[in-house]
């Protein structure tokens, strides 16, 4: 990860005492070339490859809280899913999910942990740019810490997200504020790749907003979203669509 790089050369840094302009050096010759925005399916499917959940197996909390919005038995799509752990709970609410992520191996932890929860998960291995979206499609769309996605591939991303959406359909995104890079306990260490709530409000902006919400709360995801940490909630509403 890019802040972990960061991190060894802050370490390598202090341990040969390289200058501070060598550091820097350094530090952006790490950012410009060789980020994990860059081949993105190498990067995660090298973190995914360890035993274990990287997020662990329980879905995420904002998720968990407010699905209840969701109608029973609904057609979902959760978006860069990762390793299952949001996919295969909303399936053992009983809805028709649909997951996607660029990395195989972690589509393969996704459809072990469906295998073992005795529910089944449509799940395929697509970059965001590749899934097929289809217009009108999703009762709920879940997009929970996608914040690989650079400004241009979010609105993108952002737009057949919206698309996709059925009218009257429940859109559940969390993501990471830019007081995170204080935490560092997860997420890009970007400020470009982080949501502010006036990012969410004009990318959503054809939307119902019901819930945006900028808070604090202790993540306890697997090894990957852990301890004290500055995230954003956002629940909207796609409006009926103009004849
Ligand atoms: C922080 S993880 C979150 C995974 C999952 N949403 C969760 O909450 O457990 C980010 C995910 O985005 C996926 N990803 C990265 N770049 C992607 C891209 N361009 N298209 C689709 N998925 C991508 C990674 O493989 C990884 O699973």
């Amino acid at each position: 990860m890019q802040l972990a790089a960061a991190t060894f050369y802050e370490k390598m840094a202090t341990a040969s005492s390289i200058r501070a302009s060598q550091f820097h050096f350094l530090k952006n010759m790490t950012q410009a070339s060789n980020t994990p925005f860059s081949d993105p399916a190498q990067t995660w499917n090298a973190r995914f490859a360890k035993e274990g959940y990287v997020f662990g197996t329980e879905p995420n909390a904002w998720l968990r809280r407010h699905a209840g919005v969701i109608k029973s038995g609904a057609r979902i799509l959760s978006v860069a899913d990762g390793e299952g752990r949001n996919s295969v709970w909303l399936a053992k609410q009983g809805h028709q999910v649909d997951a996607f992520d660029i990395s195989d191996v972690g589509v393969a932890k996704a459809r072990k942990l469906a295998d073992q929860s005795q529910v089944s998960v449509n799940f395929s291995v697509a970059g965001c740019d590749d899934f097929e979206w289809v217009p009108a499609h999703y009762d709920a769309i879940v997009a929970i810490f996608i914040q690989f996605a650079d400004p241009d591939l979010r609105s993108r991303l952002f737009a057949n997200m919206v698309q996709s959406l059925k009218p009257g359909g429940t859109l559940l995104l969390q993501g990471y504020t830019p007081k995170q890079l204080e935490f560092r306990t997860g997420g890009p260490g970007l400020l470009s790749h982080l949501y502010t709530p006036d990012l969410l409000r004009e990318a959503f902006g054809e939307m119902d907003i019901q819930i945006l919400e900028a808070y604090e709360a202790d993540l306890n995801e697997g090894d990957g979203h852990h301890g004290r940490s500055a995230v954003i909630g956002l629940l909207a509403v796609r409006r009926p669509i103009a004849p």
